[in-house]
């Protein structure tokens, strides 16, 4: 069997910067992941090249399997990218009614970069290929494969929230969105609750003779535990004397990380706990995202006054409590922050599922994890302090908790969330689904794939 993958962001890009070209490795979780099971099986990733130079690569090989791009122009970036999937879709999964933009003429240029998705799939796909749609991005591929007599067994995995019925019929295009994802043979999530909301969803659309439970099925994505938890990996530093606790958090920019509450608490816990002050240092690290998005330009700048605002009334010559970062970080630092944070603090609004707690936990051998309850992990990883981050108050007093827990009860919360996080990790997922898929192809194909 060989795999097609199918995402909107490649593996790798090309980009050149200052006359040299370079590339550049997409190391997030999902990208992770999928580049290990292309590794073992061997096929293609469908992707969108991006990159500044991505058009001298059309194609190319890479670490066993053939990368294989989808090119846009301006108006269909900026159709499909920029307002359909970013300025829709987004907000709407999020719970962000408010934020919801339907901007002319958006969703055609997103039918046609998915239309131009499911053409690059059948040119790329043989009679054996195992096709693999991911995310929000891409919900019209499955459809525009079927009606073009595609009969690949087609996963589908959703990597962000799945919203409530009501919810999701306040899309304009729900009906055709829902009706494409049901033409995938098989359909993932990342907790229970989404596949839950999901099936709700369909109700509308489904075909009553078709049963969306035995295609929907919750596997929550791992990490690579062995390399988050490997010690030679880390810089053994301190980042500030040690009497002063570090409190840490790194977030993609976006308002659904919940950053601003999250600086309030922190704001909020020295009020309520005076004698903190000069104690902790709180270092946050914000990841530029979807720049061209009016959104996440506001969003910068108003977390870059709120750490201003703070820093300004607390601090003083000797102590700011608030290190604020704007940029991406490499690997290695990424792992000498998570080993030398006495408290990470990642309280999203609410989130598919955020990997980085699951690396943070992997990493620390002392750390205690203060995590959102609406982020799917929270459900991975109940012995984390769960807060509901629109309530300011209870992340200050969290902080507290964290900050002065001792180290037993600490080391007892950590081995739990550590064993499960190791039993269920980046391969247990890939195993998972490949399984499953394994098993319902063997069952045959369900009538209801009917290519209409
Ligand atoms: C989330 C989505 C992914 C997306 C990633 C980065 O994790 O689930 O599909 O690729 O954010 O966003 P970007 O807009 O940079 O692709």
């Amino acid at each position: 069997m060989k795999l097609v993958v199918v995402t909107s962001r490649c593996p790798i890009s090309h980009e050149k910067v200052a006359g040299r070209e370079t590339v550049r490795v997409n190391v997030g979780g999902v990208a992770t992941a999928l580049h290990q099971a292309l590794k073992n099986h061997g096929g293609s990733w469908i992707c969108w090249g991006d990159g500044n130079s991505d058009r001298d690569h059309e194609e190319e090989e890479y670490e066993g399997y053939r990368i294989v791009r989808v090119f846009l122009d301006r108006a269909e970036k900026h159709g499909f990218y920029d307002e359909y999937s970013n300025g829709t879709l987004w907000p709407l999964f999020h719970y962000f009614r408010e934020r919801i933009r339907y901007a002319e003429g958006s969703f055609q240029q997103y039918s046609r970069v998915n239309q131009k998705f499911a053409e690059t799939i059948i040119r790329k796909s043989d009679p054996e290929s195992l096709v693999w749609v991911h995310d929000y991005q891409l919900t019209l591929v499955p459809g525009m494969l079927r009606k073009s007599g595609f009969s690949n067994f087609i996963i589908f995995t959703w990597h962000i929230p799945w919203v409530s019925s009501e919810f999701f019929n306040i899309l304009p295009q729900a009906r055709e969105i829902a009706g494409s994802l049901l033409q995938s043979n098989m359909i993932t999530f990342h907790t229970e609750l989404y596949r839950k909301n999901f099936r709700e969803s369909c109700e509308r659309v489904a075909d009553p003779e078709m049963s969306v439970d035995d295609m929907t099925f919750a596997y929550s994505l791992g990490i690579d535990y062995k390399h988050y938890s490997d010690d030679t990996h880390i810089k053994q530093a301190r980042f500030a004397p040690a009497e002063r606790k570090i409190i840490f958090s790194i977030d993609r920019l976006d308002y659904t990380k919940g950053l601003i509450n999250r600086l309030l608490a922190v704001e909020r816990y020295t009020k309520l706990y005076p004698q903190s002050r000069g104690k902790f240092l709180y270092i946050m690290i914000v990841t530029p995202s979807r720049t061209a998005v009016f959104e996440y330009q506001k969003m910068r700048r108003d977390i870059e006054m709120e750490v201003g605002r703070i820093n300004g009334i607390l601090g003083d010559i000797n102590w700011q409590p608030v290190i604020y970062m704007y940029r991406k970080v490499a690997e290695r630092a990424l792992l000498s922050y998570y080993r030398n944070a006495d408290v990470a603090l990642i309280t999203p609004v609410m989130d598919g599922l955020n990997l980085v707690s699951k690396e943070f936990v992997a990493a620390t051998q002392k750390g205690v994890l203060i995590l959102s309850e609406f982020a799917g992990s929270a459900f991975n990883l109940p012995q984390a302090i769960l807060v509901n981050p629109n309530d300011i108050d209870a992340m200050a007093h969290a902080l507290a908790r964290a900050l002065s827990m001792g180290p037993e009860e600490a080391l007892q919360r950590l081995k739990a969330m550590k064993t499960s996080i190791r039993r269920r990790d980046i391969n247990w997922w890939i195993n998972a689904i490949e399984k499953k898929a394994d098993e319902l192809m063997h069952k045959g194909r369900p009538d209801y794939v009917s290519g209409n």
